[in-house]
Parts: structure tokens; sequence; C-alpha cells
């Protein structure tokens, strides 16, 4: 049974103010809907039906972005507005559920995960990072593939994309013992580490920030001891799993937005604002008239 995701939230967006000061990060937009909704709707494609947000005081905004806004929805009905009326009501796509727990202090990413755990219960889980939008390019959704995988063979995923090697402790990084990473496939990891000096690093293969993870994990989280900038990191639970259970890494086929900086977040602007029927044309025609 695979039907949780937990999305944490609580970041507080340091790498993209001022514009974060008052709003979430994760509101800040990609063409017409916030990061967030983008990743909620990966999600709601890859089978899931609850969303877990692993939250924190001055970030309501988002959680009213997935509840209804009578005021609006009304005005938009009786004008006849029905596409964005339909626009507005499926901020939230069909048949998903939001559920919302605190984290109280930022104590790291298996922190995070950890403060869902009483939601859990005793089923698997995915986790996704809300600052990651991914573009699939028209494929099937890598996050998706990963759900098959895991209802396949049951091993852990970890979506993993190669990085230059001088970013490498940017990120946790997989050991797949060399093995050659294919787009669109997995293979087995053999170690990780959470951003591992650059000389140190096992290989480039960057964890993503997309993850389908056995229960187990929430009771290695229970025992995990703060690891690199004395946080506690998911890496250093699913690295403890590993000696008692296999996982696999994914290696992405899409392209990944990092909308928690200003770099990744025009990008993904960009390339979204290039595919939408109403930003498309003028956004070819401004890139082709102007120059830079
Ligand atoms: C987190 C994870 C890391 C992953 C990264 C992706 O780090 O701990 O393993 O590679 O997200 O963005 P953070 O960026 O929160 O420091």
């Amino acid at each position: 049974m695979l039907s949780k995701v937990i999305i944490p939230v609580a970041g507080l967006g340091t790498r993209v103010l001022p514009a974060s000061k008052a709003i979430p990060k994760e509101m800040l937009p990609v063409v017409d809907k916030p990061v967030i909704q983008h990743v909620v709707e990966e999600a709601a494609r890859a089978g899931f039906r609850q969303i877990v947000l692993v939250t924190r005081s001055g970030k309501e905004s988002i959680e009213n972005h997935f509840d209804a806004n009578y005021e609006l929805e009304q005005m938009l009905a009786l004008k006849n507005k029905t596409a964005l009326l339909n626009a507005v009501e499926n901020s939230l796509p069909k048949g998903i559920e939001v559920i919302s727990v605190r984290q109280p202090s930022a104590k790291g990413l298996g922190h995070a995960v950890l403060c869902a755990a009483h939601v859990i219960g005793s089923e698997d889980f995915a986790v996704m990072l809300p600052d990651m939008v991914i573009d699939d390019e028209g494929l099937a959704s890598d996050f998706s593939e990963m759900v098959k995988r895991y209802q396949k063979n049951g091993s852990g995923q970890i979506m993993v994309e190669g990085v230059p090697q001088e970013h490498v402790d940017r990120y946790g990084i997989v050991d797949c013992g060399g093995q050659q990473l294919t787009a669109g496939a997995g293979a087995p990891i053999h170690g990780m580490v959470e951003k591992p000096p650059v000389d140190q690093a096992p290989s480039n293969q960057a964890i993503v920030g997309r993850y389908i993870l056995p229960n187990r994990v929430m009771e290695l989280l229970k025992t995990t001891q703060p690891g690199a900038g004395g946080e506690i990191q998911l890496t250093d639970a699913m690295l403890e799993l590993l000696s008692e259970s296999t996982m696999e890494a994914y290696s992405m086929r899409g392209t990944v937005y990092d909308c928690g900086n200003k770099a990744g977040l025009l990008q993904a602007n960009l390339a979204f604002g290039l595919k939408h029927p109403e930003t498309a044309d003028a956004m070819r025609d401004f890139l082709a008239k102007k120059q830079f």
C-alpha cells in the first residue's frame, strides 16, 4: 500500500530572500501555479492520495492554497469565468487530501520526515522535496516509474541525477559500486553519504528529492544522530536501512529545476513559460527580439 507522500515545507527559504520574507518559498510561482502545486500534481499523477505537509508557523498560505476560497469561487461563478473557476477549484487535484503536521524546530530533513510518523502509521511512504520541480518533458513521469519499480521488487527507491563533480558537496550522493546508470533505469545502491567533500564523494550521482521508502525508515530515524550540518539527515537513516534491505537509485529522464534558488526558479519559469499555451508565443517573441 502506497498512498501517502510527505512534503516537508518548514524550510525558511533563505536562498530566495527577500522574495520569501513574507510568503513561503513554496508559494513562489512557476508561470501561473505556485511551486508546491506543481509538486502536488506530480504526486497525484504518480497515484498518491494523501499529502502530508510538514510545516511551521508563517506558512499557512500553503494550506490555504489547497483549500476552498468561497468568496473568490462564488464571484467567478457569478461572472461565468468557468476556466478560472476550474483552475481555482482544482488547485488541489481531485481525490487528493492534504494533512498537515508541524515541525516545531528546524532539525533537518530526517527530523521533518519523522514529524509525520504518526500520520504514516505502518505504511510505506514517499517523500518529495518541494524545491524540486520536475519537467517530465512529455515522457511517463519519473516518479510514477519509481512507484512501479517499488511495486515490482519491493525495494526503496531514490531518484538521482549526475551533477558536476565540483557540486557533489551540495547533495546526498549515492554509491552504486561504479555501475553506469541509464536514464529511466535503476541500479542497486551500495552506500550513500550526505554532502561529502568534493574529493571524497563515491560518485557524482546526486539525490534529487524524490524517495519511496519502507516504513522501517521511520523506526531508524528515531535514533539517527545529527550528521552533516548538525542536522538529522534522511540520508543517514537510509544508509542504515541499506544494511538490512536493498535500495535502488533511479536515474531520472526528465529535467529538474531547483526552485529553492533564484537561478533554478527563473529557469523553471522560462522552460514552463515556453510551453504554457497562454505565455508560449509571447515568451518566444520576447526571446527572439531582445538582445541579451
Ligand atoms: C536535501 C537532502 C539531500 C538532497 C537535496 C536535494 O538537502 O538532504 O540528500 O540531495 O535535498 O536538494 P538540502 O538541500 O535540504 O540541504
